[in-house]
């Protein structure tokens, strides 16, 4: 089938199939904080990393109509700064509710159980537990093209500035997945757990 993007109803298909597609895609569990001082948690799967040196890496959360933000991008463009964190396995629920559609300054860190914990190169508390989390200086923000809907995205282009990793993650000096089983977000509602690993030598190699 061929389908012009948002036409999937004429091919058939009854769900906009563009998330499963581009899956499995990492999630950026991203606390923040406001000018206010209130903080702020919740997940982003339109993320990854963009360079390794420089370490950069992106996000992009949607705009309403009218341009209302969302929490997490009202703060990074109040203060400049945000921290991205890692959802295991055992962080999974928590990741979940902090997706919920709390008031502007509801600390979704209270309403999931987390712990808070101090970062050192930014302001903004990163999840206790996680298996790493990298704390970012926002290096730019980019509004893409607005839908018939007026409803458009926000990029937002971060530098890392520390990272943390869990010593309880490393084995033999590099990081051990099966210590905490990395979670991929999928279409519709589907989630994936990383657990089936394959190394590969590449030819250049
Ligand atoms: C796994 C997952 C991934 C999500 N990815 C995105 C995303 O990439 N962009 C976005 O705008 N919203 C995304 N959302 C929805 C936001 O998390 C949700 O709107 C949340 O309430 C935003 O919180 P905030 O207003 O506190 O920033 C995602 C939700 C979940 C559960």
């Amino acid at each position: 089938m061929f389908f012009l993007p948002m036409q999937h109803k004429a091919a058939g298909l009854s769900r906009n199939p563009l998330k499963a597609i581009v899956s499995p895609r990492p999630i950026a569990w991203v606390s923040s904080r406001g000018a206010d001082d209130s903080v702020n948690l919740a997940p982003y799967s339109f993320f990854n990393a963009v360079s390794e040196d420089p370490a950069m890496l992106f996000f992009s959360a949607e705009v309403l109509a009218g341009g209302k933000r969302k929490d997490s991008l009202r703060n990074i463009e109040e203060t400049g700064e945000f921290t991205v964190n890692v959802v295991g396995e055992a962080q999974f629920d928590a990741m979940n509710i902090s997706s919920g559609n709390y008031p502007y300054g509801d600390n979704e860190f209270i309403h999931a159980g987390l712990e808070m914990v101090a970062s050192e190169t930014v302001a903004t508390p990163r999840v206790g537990g996680a298996a790493a989390a990298m704390e970012c200086k926002l290096h730019d923000t980019i509004q893409l093209p607005r839908n018939a809907d007026d409803r458009g995205y926000v990029m937002v282009i971060g530098i890392v500035t520390g990272i943390h990793v869990d010593d309880a993650v490393v084995v033999d000096g590099k990081i051990a997945y099966d210590r905490f089983v990395p979670i991929s977000r999928l279409g519709y509602r589907d989630y994936g757990r990383v657990t089936d690993i394959f190394e590969a030598v590449r030819p250049s190699d």
